[in-house]
């Protein structure tokens, strides 16, 4: 029988906005498939973000659903890439986030992984952030580890800035060392102000940013929040950053015209990464976005803008932006197999090294 070296990554992030995969046996280029959500599943995985009526049981249900949708990315990755099933060591599959509340000692992505594991017949690992948290970390971000294992270089200090709903930085050196936080919002503001004005999931392409002129004072006013001002190891998510948030700060801004704030969010993305940079990284030779947000020619123009040295996609290192989130969990699902640490206490603040996840057996 042929040995099972691949693995697989499913993410599906803060953006809401689908499942990212990947089948890969760390070696040649992966395989990629990327299940959108349905508009029903968006909404109530959105509302599942804040408190609710009889939430347990409605959770339970999208988290029934998404294993159906995973089940349908891990399908598609095996048509796809041509690998039997049998040949797969595991699934990562990262789960929804709902809830991110170190502080209060838990984080919560749901998911039924025992239904996926059943679908496919195929181990599954999930629950990635539970143990660090638990150690007394942040739970976040995890991917650090993984940007130096496929980014690091003993010659470059770089930087990689994952530009999801959410924005997370890795500072990794040339003498191996890694730090990283999250910044703060990355598309996620973006995406809920021009879904509320003109009705789509996202400003393609940063079109509608870029018609809009940039309100300095907005700015200085979302800059004004005490999650920036924290110094790391940090993580955030929907918990801080949405809708409610920005209209607090708006209020003081009755005239904004909705494109002008468009403009100031991609501003506040931009200003909160390059500041993040500046301060924890001003040494580095080079910096690559991955994530969403590298398809955002406008955002990308931002940051160049912004911070003095070169500005990149990954694609550049050789992975395209969209494959390196997912990438990160089939690599901590390999970890996981090979009984190795996954998080780094430098990024978390946990306590020490810990094996991250748990196994769903085929
Ligand atoms: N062509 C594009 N133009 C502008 N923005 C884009 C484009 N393509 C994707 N995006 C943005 O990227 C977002 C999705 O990014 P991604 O999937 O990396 O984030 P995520 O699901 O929150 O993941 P994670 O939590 O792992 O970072 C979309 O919601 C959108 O805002
Ligand atoms: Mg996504």
């Amino acid at each position: 029988m042929a040995a099972k070296t691949f693995c697989i990554g499913l993410m599906s992030g803060t953006s809401l906005d689908g499942v990212d995969g990947v089948i890969t046996d760390f070696s040649g280029t992966p395989s990629s498939a990327y299940i959108p959500f349905p508009a029903t599943l968006k909404n109530e995985l959105l509302a599942l973000q804040s408190p609710g009526t009889n939430e347990i049981h409605r959770e339970a249900l999208a988290a029934n659903q998404l294993a159906h949708l995973y089940a349908d990315c891990v399908t598609e990755l095996l048509r796809v890439s041509g690998v039997a099933s049998s040949r797969v060591r595991a699934i990562g599959a990262h789960g929804q986030t709902i809830r991110h509340l170190p502080a209060e000692g838990y984080t919560r992505q749901i998911n039924n992984p025992s239904l996926l594991a059943e679908l496919t017949g195929i181990d599954v690992i999930a629950d990635f952030r539970s143990r660090d948290i638990a150690a007394g970390g942040q739970g976040a971000p995890l991917v650090p580890a993984f940007h130096q294992s496929v980014f690091g270089s003993d010659s470059h200090a770089r930087v990689i800035v994952n530009i999801g709903g959410i924005s997370n930085i890795s500072v990794l050196r040339a003498d191996g060392s890694v730090t990283g936080f999250d910044t703060g919002p990355g598309n996620v503001l973006m995406d809920a102000w021009i879904h509320q004005h003109l009705g789509k999931t996202y400003d393609d392409d940063g079109q509608w940013a870029a018609s809009g002129s940039v309100i300095d004072s907005l700015v200085t006013r979302m800059l004004d929040e005490e999650f920036f001002r924290q110094v790391p190891p940090k993580s955030t998510g929907r918990d801080l950053f949405h809708l409610l948030w920005l209209n607090e700060r708006l209020a003081a801004f009755p005239e904004a015209r909705p494109q002008d704030v468009q403009a100031s969010l991609s501003a506040l993305t931009a200003r909160c990464i390059a500041d993040a940079v500046r301060t924890y990284a001003a040494d580095c030779d080079a910096v690559f976005v991955c994530g969403g947000g590298a398809h955002n020619s406008h955002l990308m123009q931002c940051l160049s803008d912004l911070i003095p040295q070169p500005v990149e996609s990954t694609a550049s290192l050789g992975i395209p932006p969209t494959h390196v989130e997912a990438l990160a969990f089939a690599w901590l699902a390999q970890r996981f197999c090979d009984r190795q640490a996954g998080n780094l206490p430098s990024v978390t603040g946990a306590k020490g090294e810990r094996l991250l996840g748990a196994l769903y057996p085929a």
